[in-house]
């Protein structure tokens, strides 16, 4: 789930918590399986990604967090390291087409929180929870390929929006970019 280099450190130990809402690391299959079915509720039976392009090779490396009420996981966000990246080129043929990283950026993904859950701030305590965990591991600059419908949230986080958009499993995306 989670690469040596990336092992629990001070900032998860003091897991955030702020009224029902805790926010934490994924630490165990369980945990990472609740992700994925919300990712799945969301990304595929909500939008119509298709199933084998929703969860991909870097699930099993990358850091995910998950933001929980009453034991239920209802949003979610992930992020992958350059070192759990491939090489370029072949980094651009998975879902996130068009964003590659160099070293010191972070690619921050599959952001979903719970349909009645939005416009509550989950999504933004869950992209603060990745965002702090890249400063904490040294990222400088973290980017991601925002759906178009959701560059507005994004945006209220700092990022910038940058180049064309295209077109992933189907949705219109655009690159998105933050120094962190
Ligand atoms: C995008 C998503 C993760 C945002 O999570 P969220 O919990 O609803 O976001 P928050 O409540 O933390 O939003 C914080 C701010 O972001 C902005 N925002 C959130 N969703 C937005 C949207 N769809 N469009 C424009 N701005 C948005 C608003 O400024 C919002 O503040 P406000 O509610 O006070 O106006 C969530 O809507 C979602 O899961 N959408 C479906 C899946 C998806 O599209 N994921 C993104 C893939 S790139």
């Amino acid at each position: 789930m989670t690469g040596a280099r990336h092992a629990a450190g001070p900032l998860w130990h003091s897991v955030m918590e702020t009224g029902r809402l805790v926010v934490k690391r994924v630490e165990s299959a369980a945990e990472l399986e609740a992700a994925l079915d919300l990712r799945t509720r969301v990304f595929v039976r909500e939008q119509g990604v298709p199933i084998e392009e929703e969860a991909d090779e870097h699930d099993a490396s990358a850091t995910h967090v998950i933001a929980l009420t009453g034991g239920r996981v209802v949003g979610t966000g992930r992020a992958v390291f350059p070192t759990q990246l491939p090489p370029r080129p072949t980094d651009g043929e998975a879902r996130d087409t068009g964003v590659q990283t160099t070293p010191g950026q972070v690619r921050i993904g599959r952001m979903a929180v719970e349909q009645a859950w939005r416009r509550c701030g989950v999504g933004s305590r869950v992209l603060e929870a990745l965002e702090a965990e890249a400063r904490r591991v040294g990222m400088e600059e973290a980017v991601l390929a925002a759906q178009t419908n959701a560059t507005g949230f994004y945006a209220s986080h700092g990022y910038r929006e940058e180049g064309a958009v295209f077109p992933d499993a189907g949705i219109d995306h655009i690159l998105m970019r933050k120094r962190l």
